[in-house]
């Protein structure tokens, strides 16, 4: 098992959404399965990307793990890694009470939901399709924590790049002639616009009217141009997510996000920046989310009932 060939950012969001969990004075989730599912390999290789990063004043700290913590709270992306799996799971279970039984992730990574499941949800079935490099390391992590044979828990190898989101479902018991709701998080800013509106055009074709989907994007504007700030904030994860060859590739244009998906044959029903979605989840701002509104949340529907 070769566990540093599976998604790094994938590891690194499981990682955030179980500091969460731990550490901040106000969780929004309850996600304890980062620590778990990542193996000790990856825990060790951030610890020392954490000590490298943190410079001298952490140099001589034996506490590797605190050092980590507070590496992955002060990263740009942590707030919307936070505040996106809140918002989808309660989009989710909206539609799972409206009768909804099909959960699919695209690029799900080390999503740990479908073994979260609430009692309202134990019928749904849940798909996760990811690149095989991060699927396969881990269905192997989860059999090392003894979680095994789940019959609504079905994994769906697929590189996005090589092979269209429907063929990929096709392989699978997904029905397409019923409602689903699927999520799409982390994802959209590693693809092109052409893979993006590639899986956007399938997920209108290949589901029924009234599924759903709700996806997570950066704002077009921070790759073309800008500076202060926010734009300081992308640079230093744009070169982060570069250094383990998973760079940036496209952004949307909320202003032209409703056009867009029209194209595809989608609705969208909602378009929440970070900001919007702290102040709803942690209206006090305990947790101190940096957030922005140039990173964003889109829901969408698939028309016709
Ligand atoms: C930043 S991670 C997000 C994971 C998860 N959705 C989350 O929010 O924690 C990006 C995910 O996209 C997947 N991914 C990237 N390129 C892909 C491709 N060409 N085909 C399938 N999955 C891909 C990675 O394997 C990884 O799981």
């Amino acid at each position: 098992m070769d566990a540093l060939a599976a998604s790094k950012t994938a590891m690194v969001t499981a990682l955030m959404r179980a500091v969460h969990t731990r550490c901040d004075p106000a969780p929004i989730l309850d996600d304890p399965w980062g620590d778990r599912l990542l193996p000790e390999a990856a825990l060790q290789l951030l610890g020392k990307f954490a000590i490298a990063a943190g410079g001298e004043a952490v140099q001589d700290s034996d506490d590797i793990q605190a050092v980590t913590e507070a590496l992955l709270r002060a990263n740009p992306a942590y707030a919307n890694v936070i505040v996106r799996a809140r918002y989808t799971e309660d989009a989710l279970e909206s539609m799972v009470a409206s009768g909804v039984t099909q959960y699919v992730l695209i690029g799900a990574g080390f999503d740990s939901y479908a073994l979260r499941k609430p009692p309202g949800a134990q019928h749904v079935d849940v798909y996760e399709v990811d690149h095989p490099a991060t699927q396969s390391l881990k269905t192997h992590q989860l059999a090392a924590c003894g979680v095994n044979g789940d019959r609504r828990h079905h994994f769906i190898p697929a590189d996005l790049g090589e092979e269209d989101l429907g063929a990929a479902l096709s392989r699978s018991s997904f029905d397409g002639s019923r409602p689903a709701f699927f999520s799409w998080l982390g994802v959209t800013m590693y693809l092109s616009r052409q893979a993006n509106m590639a899986t956007l055009e399938s997920v209108a074709r290949h589901s029924a009217p009234g599924s759903q989907l709700v996806f997570s994007y950066i704002d077009q504007a921070l790759f073309d141009a800008g500076s202060g700030k926010e734009k300081q904030a992308f640079s230093e994860l744009e070169q982060s997510v570069e250094s383990v060859d998973e760079p940036f590739m496209s952004g949307f244009s909320p202003a032209d996000l409703a056009r867009e998906l029209e194209g595809v044959g989608l609705i969208l029903e909602e378009d929440l920046s970070d900001i919007q979605l702290a102040a709803h989840y942690d209206p006090d701002g305990l947790n101190r989310f940096r957030s922005t509104d140039k990173s964003r949340l889109a829901r969408v529907s698939v028309p016709g009932c």
